[in-house]
């Protein structure tokens, strides 16, 4: 697999809330080797940020060639986006870095079919990467679709569901407000799935903060977790070492971008 930089356009860029929008992009030659848990640098090109910015591959349509980005407005560059009308130009690097792993069978190698049930934990826009996962391992495995708890701030942000709704068993939510689900974060609802499911593999993707305490208790039950890191990234191919951190178990200097963004949850956080 490698990586290229094509010049795509945008299809649509719709808003899906206040601050968050979901862009389709043309871009038939990443669209074709992005996997699950990989990222793009994107760039308008006639914008005016110099860097490109990464994002999550929230789900690929193969056959159209397309990629669906979903993204927060934070600040210069994801406005500019936000600006974006279909046509126009958006130039596309990836896929890049490496995605979740599915279904270890022994030193590295895996068989891309997980054995037990998956439950996929997404927070914020890290909920983005785990839409195209969830599809991953439904088509996979029709009769074992993994479960998905959803940590969102408010009631304003199950959009999210409609993107999971086919591709999940189950989805679980908790909102910071409780307008919607169990009120709280994620990790208050996490005892209760683990208890209620015969949960083998977690994947999560969210704030750092989320995925410590959740990665923890994953750990300590013995079971399978895996977590997607995000850092403010400048060249995203492994040359700025502006993401690195070290790896708790193997004391490796890590590059997110590069070695990651997925990493095994104990290479991250402490037991
Ligand atoms: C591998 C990876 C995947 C990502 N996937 C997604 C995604 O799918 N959807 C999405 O909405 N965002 C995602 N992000 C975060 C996204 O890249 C940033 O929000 C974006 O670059 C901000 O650009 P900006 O110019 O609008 O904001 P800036 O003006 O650069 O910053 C605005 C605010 O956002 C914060 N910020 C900037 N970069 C990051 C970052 N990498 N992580 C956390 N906070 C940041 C800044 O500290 C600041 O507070 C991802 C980041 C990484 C590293
Ligand atoms: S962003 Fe440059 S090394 Fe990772």
């Amino acid at each position: 697999m490698s990586m290229l930089v094509e010049m795509g356009s945008v299809v649509e860029n719709n808003i899906l809330s206040d601050d968050v929008r979901a862009m389709v992009i043309q871009a038939p030659r990443v669209a074709a080797q992005a996997e699950p848990g990989q990222f793009v640098m994107v760039k308008n090109e006639s914008g005016s940020t110099f860097l490109r910015r990464p994002f999550g591959v929230a789900d690929v349509d193969r056959e159209q060639g397309r990629l669906l980005l979903i993204y927060r407005v934070a600040g210069k560059g994801t406005r500019e986006l936000a600006g974006l009308e279909p046509t126009m130009e958006i130039s596309v690097e990836g896929p890049l870095g490496g995605g979740f792993r599915f279904g270890e069978v022994s030193g590295g190698a895996y068989s891309g079919k997980e054995d037990g049930r998956t439950l996929l934990i997404g927070g914020g826009v890290g909920v983005a990467p785990l839409i195209y996962t969830a599809r991953y391992l439904a088509e996979r495995e029709p009769e074992n679709k993994p479960l998905f708890l959803l940590g969102v701030r408010s009631a304003e942000e199950l959009f999210w569901q409609d993107y999971l709704k086919e591709f999940t068993e189950e989805i679980i939510v908790t909102t910071n407000d409780g307008s919607a689900g169990k009120k709280g974060f994620a990790i208050d609802a996490l005892p209760d799935i683990l208890a209620a499911h015969d949960i083998r593999h977690i994947k999560i993707c969210g704030p750092t903060i989320m995925m410590e305490g959740l990665a923890k208790l994953a750990m300590e039950r013995g079971i399978e977790c895996q977590v997607s890191l995000e850092k403010r990234m400048a060249c995203g191919i492994g040359v700025c070492l502006g993401c690195t951190f070290e790896g708790k178990v193997s004391g490796k200097r890590w590059k997110i971008c590069h070695d990651g963004p997925v990493f095994p949850a104990e290479e991250v956080f402490e037991k």
